[in-house]
């Protein structure tokens, strides 16, 4: 793949159907569970990215096989406690945070010793957020500052744990969701709501969990298990990929555009009520459930000029992988103070994302305000760009990547993108859809 993307025209009106790939949330925590139980898994529609294969080099690591043909994959699980590997096998997560923060989860009963480590992106990235729950468990870790490359091993006797998760992380949930099951004893989570994937799996694999809300606070409540069997699933598609053709379509004079069966799950549907606040058409089609899963078509349509919106704290987690798409929004399709707080999390991710809007905003000509937590944005509608951009250094976060071409493709001026392979981590057909919708990408 080339690693260098030029735009110099706008794409023109488009009115199409289109299909993502699998959700990755999903596609990660299939491969993570089917790993574990006993005996064969399949999936389809698995995504095929960077992140997942990841996953799969992961497990096989840990001395379980699968195949993967197409978006076909089969998985031969051996059990919670069927991990077979050499003491200081090296598992690499590459640039995924789930992966690695998740494997965590899994190792919590292991005996030989695992070396985590991943690519310069996620090297930088806190890990104190699972390695302090994981060590309330028992489970033996070594570390310098809380970073990749890791030490783990695991403990014969793990202990249940009571734990507050305060970030609203999903992914420090779901690791202390899979140690969890493979510890003897209820652990308790209180945690501020996030996506809510693994607790969706555990309850379908009939594991006994237990949920209610409290106090704006999920109370979670699982008891360890001894095995559970193989499963099969049909991943639906990434409403976080589908978000970038959400917004395309939004700021694409006179376009529509069907999503066909995206994963539209409560937890992680926050851009579609942002942009529903600020005055967007956006319609879920065909709605129905799939194994605890929501699932929809997604119809959206250009509109002139939106609202700007005060965020509500509560959205955060709710849009956390797109918020970037949200500020571009705001930017220059709504005149007036867009506000967003307390959201922090941002500079936690692939590259510090509250730093690159800022400067990316204020590089297309849009004014903002920036602290640790928040943004707020000066919209301007009649923003016209004639001049080269150019998109460098941004940690090859992926996000950030197409959020470039997708402002590249509908306020004009003349792009430079750099790092494009990033986009293989989540969504490697990204460009050749944008290319089926007309878009000019050289
Ligand atoms: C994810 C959770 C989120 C999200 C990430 C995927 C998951 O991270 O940003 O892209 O699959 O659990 P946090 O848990 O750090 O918020």
């Amino acid at each position: 793949m080339k690693k260098t993307a030029y735009i110099n025209e706008q794409i023109k009106k488009f009115n199409k159907k289109i299909y993502i790939p699998g959700d990755k949330s999903l596609s990660i925590r299939w491969i993570l569970l089917a790993s574990n139980a006993i005996g064969k898994s399949f999936a389809y529609n698995l995504l095929k990215s960077e992140d997942v294969l990841s996953a799969l080099n992961a497990i096989k690591k840990l001395g379980v096989n699968y195949k993967f043909i197409k978006n076909y994959c089969e998985i031969y699980g051996k059990g919670l406690g069927g991990f077979k590997f050499k003491n200081n096998t090296i598992i690499n997560a590459g640039n995924s945070g789930t992966l690695a923060r998740l494997i965590f989860g899994l190792l919590i009963n292991v005996k030989n010793q695992i070396i985590l480590k991943g690519d310069k992106s996620l090297s930088k990235r806190d890990f104190s957020r699972v390695i302090k729950p994981m060590r309330m468990f028992g489970q033996n870790i070594h570390s310098k500052n809380h970073k990749l490359p890791v030490k783990i091993s695991g403990t014969n006797y793990p202990r249940p744990i009571n734990y507050l998760e305060s970030k609203g992380s999903a992914q420090v949930k779901s690791c202390i969701l899979l140690a969890a099951m493979k510890t003897p004893g209820i652990t308790k989570i209180k945690s501020v709501p996030s996506r809510d994937h693994t607790e969706k799996l555990l309850k379908y694999l009939k594991l006994p969990i237990k949920i209610k809300r409290e106090k704006k606070l999920d109370l979670i409540n699982l008891k360890g298990i001894k095995n559970y069997k193989g499963f099969n699933y049909t991943i639906p598609g990434d409403i976080s990929s589908a978000s970038f053709f959400i917004v395309l379509t939004l700021l694409s004079k006179n376009s529509k555009i069907l999503i066909k069966n995206v994963n539209v799950n409560k937890s992680r549907t926050g851009i579609i009520d942002i942009l529903k606040k600020m005055n967007s058409k956006i319609i879920l089609k065909n709605k129905k459930i799939y194994k605890g899963e929501q699932i929809a078509d997604i119809f959206v349509q250009n509109s002139k000029k939106l609202k700007p919106i005060d965020c509500p704290v509560r959205m955060n987690t709710r849009s956390i992988d797109e918020f970037l798409l949200i500020f571009l929004v705001c930017a220059v399709k709504a005149d007036g103070v867009s506000k967003f707080r307390k959201i922090g999390e941002l500079r936690n991710k692939e590259t510090d994302r509250l730093k690159f809007a800022n400067d990316f905003l204020n590089k297309i000509g849009i004014k903002t305000k920036v602290n640790k937590n928040s943004l707020n944005i000066y919209g301007n509608t009649s923003l016209k760009l004639d001049k080269t951009i150019e998109i460098k250094k941004f940690d090859k976060d992926h996000r950030a990547c197409m959020l470039s071409f997708i402002a590249a493709l509908t306020i004009g001026g003349r792009w430079i993108i750099h790092d494009i392979d990033s986009i293989n981590t989540s969504f490697p057909n990204f460009v050749s859809i944008l290319k089926k919708l007309g878009a000019k990408i050289n």
